[in-house]
Order: structure tokens, then C-alpha cells, then sequence
């Protein structure tokens, strides 16, 4: 057995997973003292990943997402070994990081138009805040397609035998030849608690004790 995930990495997936279903609901319900608690805490967690893609573990790098287009079909049609994320699959990777981002930095300048704002509204134009509101709309349908399409992939590849969910939830591989460098994953956590308090301490006292009471 190898290990191919670290601690972070898992972590992250599994809190991403479970933000964004926070945030799904909350937002469409218009429950949005949660919304934005949780807003912050998942924009923390991604600042993380993006850090920890830089002084991360090898399969956390940023640098080994990027592939050319033709070794991620070779990939597609040969199933190559590969560490980590193979290269078609670092495609959606970069994608779902680019939609995040994106709808994370809309929320913060979306407004619904009767009480709440994001904490950047105030400091933009009005025409600025409509697109970024709209922008929030439209980037989550989106990033909804997205998931639907990463879920198929997983179940493709399990049912070509490959369980990648039970790597994603153990972080070891089997038959794994290349052997990657890892960095304990309590660095990252320790990184994300710093954010986390951080932007909680200018942006999150008014959604938090709301939330509290
Ligand atoms: C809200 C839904 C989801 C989102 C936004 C999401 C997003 C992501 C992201 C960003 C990565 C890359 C991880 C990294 O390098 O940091 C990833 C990988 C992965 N996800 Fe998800 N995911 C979602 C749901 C799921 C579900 C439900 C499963 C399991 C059935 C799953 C299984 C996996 C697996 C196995 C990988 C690793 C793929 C590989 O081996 O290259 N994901 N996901
Ligand atoms: C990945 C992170 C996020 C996701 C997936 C998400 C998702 C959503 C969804 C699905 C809605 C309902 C949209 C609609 O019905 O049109 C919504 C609304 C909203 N979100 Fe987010 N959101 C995220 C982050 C944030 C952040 C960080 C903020 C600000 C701190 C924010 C502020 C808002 C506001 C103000 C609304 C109400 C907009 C309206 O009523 O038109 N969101 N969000």
C-alpha cells in the first residue's frame, strides 16, 4: 500500500462536499446567516487548498494538474498508471477550482436585493453587485452539472474496477509504483484555522451571533 492522499486533501474533499450541500440549501432557502457562516468557512478551505497546492504534498500540486490535452486522452483511452489525479481527471479538478472560486467571489458582492449583502457590496458599484448576484445564480447551475458529471466518472471508473472514493476515504493505493512526497496534513489544517478565525473575526460576528440567538 502507498500512500497517494494526505490528510488535507481527504479532509478537504469530504468538508467540500458537505459545504457545498450546506450552501445549496441555505442559499435556496434563503437561510442566510448560515449561508454566509459557512460561505466563510468554505473560503477559507479553499484559500488552503490553493496554498497547500503550492507547499503541499506532491499529489496536492497545483503544477501536476496541469497536462496537455493529448496525454489526458492517452490517459482516457489507455487507463495509464498515474499517481494521483490522472490527467483527464486534473481537467475537472482545475474546473471545479475555477467554479468556487468564482462563485465564492460573487457571493461576497451578491445582494438579494431586500437585507442581506455580501461584505464586498458596499465597497462596489450597484451595476457591479447585479452581475456578480446573477453571476452567483447562473455559475452554481454550472457548478451543479459539474458534480453530476464528476459522479458519473467515478462510477465509470468503478465499474472499470477502480474504486477511487475508497482511496479518497483511506488515502492508499494499491500496485502504486511511483512513490510521492508527502507533508503531514496538520500543516493544512493548521493553516485553515488560522483563515478560518481570520476572515470569522473582520466578516463573520454579525452572521455568527445571528446564528447563535
Ligand atoms: C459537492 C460535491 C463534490 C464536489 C464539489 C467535489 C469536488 C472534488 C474536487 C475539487 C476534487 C479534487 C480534490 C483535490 O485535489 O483537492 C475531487 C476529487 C475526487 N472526488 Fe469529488 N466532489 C464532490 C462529490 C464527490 C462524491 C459524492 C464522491 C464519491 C462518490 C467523490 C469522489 C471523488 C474522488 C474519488 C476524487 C479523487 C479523484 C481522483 O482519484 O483523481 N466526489 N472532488
Ligand atoms: C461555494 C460557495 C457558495 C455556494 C455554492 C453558494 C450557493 C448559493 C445558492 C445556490 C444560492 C441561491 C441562488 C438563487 O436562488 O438564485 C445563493 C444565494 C446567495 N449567496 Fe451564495 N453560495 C456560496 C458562497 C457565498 C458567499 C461566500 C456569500 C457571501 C458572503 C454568498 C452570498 C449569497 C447571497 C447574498 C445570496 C442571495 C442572493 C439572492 O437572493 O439572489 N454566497 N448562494
Amino acid at each position: 500500500m502507498t500512500k497517494v492522499w494526505d490528510g488535507f486533501i481527504r479532509g478537504f474533499h469530504w468538508l467540500l462536499v458537505i459545504g457545498i450541500a450546506v450552501l445549496y440549501v441555505s442559499g435556496e432557502e434563503g437561510w442566510l446567516d448560515l449561508h454566509f457562516v459557512t460561505g466563510y468557512l468554505i473560503l477559507a478551505l479553499m484559500l488552503t487548498r490553493l496554498i497547500w497546492g503550492v507547499i503541499g504534498s506532491d499529489t496536492a500540486k497545483l503544477s501536476s494538474l496541469i497536462h496537455s490535452p493529448k496525454s489526458a486522452l492517452l490517459a482516457m483511452r489507455s487507463g495509464a498508471q498515474s499517481v494521483g489525479h490522472n490527467p483527464a481527471g486534473s481537467y475537472m479538478v482545475l474546473l471545479f477550482f475555477v467554479l468556487i472560486v468564482v462563485q465564492l467571489l460573487s457571493g461576497l458582492m451578491s445582494t438579494d436585493d431586500i437585507l442581506v449583502e455580501g461584505p464586498l457590496v458596499a465597497y462596489i458599484p450597484t451595476s457591479w453587485s447585479e452581475i456578480a448576484s446573477e453571476l452567483h445564480h447562473e455559475n452554481f447551475e454550472v457548478l451543479l452539472y459539474t458534480i453530476a458529471l464528476h459522479i458519473l466518472a467515478i462510477i465509470v471508473y468503478r465499474l472499470k474496477g477502480k474504486n477511487l472514493a475508497k482511496t479518497l476515504l483511506t488515502g492508499k493505493e494499491n500496485n502504486v509504483q511511483l512513490k510521492p512526497r508527502m507533508v503531514p496534513g496538520k500543516w493544512a489544517y493548521l493553516i485553515f484555522i488560522i483563515l478560518s478565525v481570520l476572515i470569522m473575526s473582520v466578516w463573520g460576528e454579525q452572521p455568527l451571533s445571528a446564528l447563535i440567538n
